[in-house]
């Protein structure tokens, strides 16, 4: 089954065509990231228009060589999002669905981090590693994006289950605030990693510590609000700028990876779960990943991580979600929910 998939959720663009949830023939994005550098975060106008302009090339080259009467259904993140980047995708997922009289499938965006996990490439205009292992339920399902931090018990397909989610702010969003903080550039995530990986750590050198809130509360939910507070105010009360930034950024980055990871452990300990996955911006971290990685390695539990690309907001993900739920709807009934949940 081929399925055309469509993101705009945030400040990407995303159109793939993937066959039946797994294999990606094509997957382009467009950002607006360069555009929102100089704002530091995300203008919802200014994301809005340029996702008018990108999306309509963005479908034609996604379906470049490849026959359009071939493609089985559209699908669309039609939430959670921004309303104006929402409508965008989904108006032009109703308007293809229709001319084309094509079955349209709704995604939960956050369903398709998840099912970032199923896809694999064959391409070699793809720099993916394949990886032919599939996660096996129950699973848990770490998402930490820009917007959610939320921890997710599947017991098979379709079926989704919160066991926790951030109180105050996103694992993602801390990170770009932090950044902001150092004066470093947007997105944050990328910018403090490339700054942390910088610090040698020799153990006598790491003076500053920030909280892991919640680490050890008796559940799975997160809180990131304290850090960046904490943050903000050692910086002030230093009044330091250069070299103890990559102290900084260390340190921070290894506050929010101790939090999410404990928290993943005993959720796959506690649900005997048979993968962990990892999907959303924050999974790009490499510090997330190796140590992640190095704790399910002596539970015997298999850990999945999109590749890079695909760990970003993508079409390919969108695709792949609507494959495995295949919930169709009519274009004339669906509405875009900024709030939508599992
Ligand atoms: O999933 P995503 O592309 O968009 C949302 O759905 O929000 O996630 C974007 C978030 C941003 O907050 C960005 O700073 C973070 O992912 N991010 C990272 C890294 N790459 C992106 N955070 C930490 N380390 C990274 N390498
Ligand atoms: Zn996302």
């Amino acid at each position: 089954m081929l399925i055309l998939g469509i993101e705009s959720t945030c400040d990407e663009t995303g159109v793939a065509v993937v066959e039946n949830g797994t294999k990606i023939f094509s997957n382009f994005i467009a950002s607006s990231v360069v555009k929102l550098a100089k704002y530091g975060g995300v203008v919802p106008e200014v994301v809005a228009r340029d996702q008018v302009k990108f999306i309509i090339p963005l479908i034609e080259k996604s379906l470049e060589g490849i026959d359009r009467g071939k493609i089985d259904a559209i699908a669309v993140s039609s939430g959670p999002g921004l309303v104006g980047s929402l409508l965008i995708g989904v108006e032009t997922a109703k308007t293809l669905a229709t001319a084309w009289r094509k079955p349209l499938i709704p995604v939960n965006h956050l369903k398709g981090h998840i099912y970032a996990n199923w896809l694999k490439v064959d391409s070699s205009q793809f720099t993916v590693k394949q990886n032919n292992k599939k996660p096996k339920f129950p699973l848990v399902a770490l998402i930490v994006s820009g917007g959610h931090t939320d921890l997710v018990l599947m017991k098979n397909h379709g079926d989704f289950k919160i066991l926790g989610s951030t109180l105050d702010d996103a694992a993602g969003e801390a990170f770009d605030k932090v950044a902001r903080v150092l004066g470093l550039g947007y997105p944050g995530g990328p910018e403090i990693e490339k700054l942390a990986k910088q610090f040698t750590v020799d153990g006598s050198q790491l003076i500053v510590k920030f909280p892991r809130s919640m680490l050890n509360s008796d559940d799975f939910n997160f809180s990131f609000s304290g850090i960046k507070t904490a943050v903000a105010n050692y910086v002030d009360s230093q009044s330091l700028i250069g070299n103890r930034k990559e102290e900084i950024a260390y340190e921070f980055q290894e506050a929010i990876c101790d939090v999410l990871i404990s928290k993943t452990i005993c959720a796959a300990k506690k649900f005997n779960a048979s993968s962990v996955v990892v999907g959303g911006g924050v999974s790009a971290n490499t510090r997330l990943r190796s140590q992640l990685t190095a704790r399910c390695l002596p539970l015997e539990i298999p850990i999945f991580f999109p590749s890079k690309i695909l760990s970003v907001d993508n079409g390919a993900m969108i695709a792949s979600a609507a494959f495995f739920e295949r919930k169709y709807v009519d274009p004339k009934r669906l509405t875009v929910d900024p709030l939508l949940h599992f």
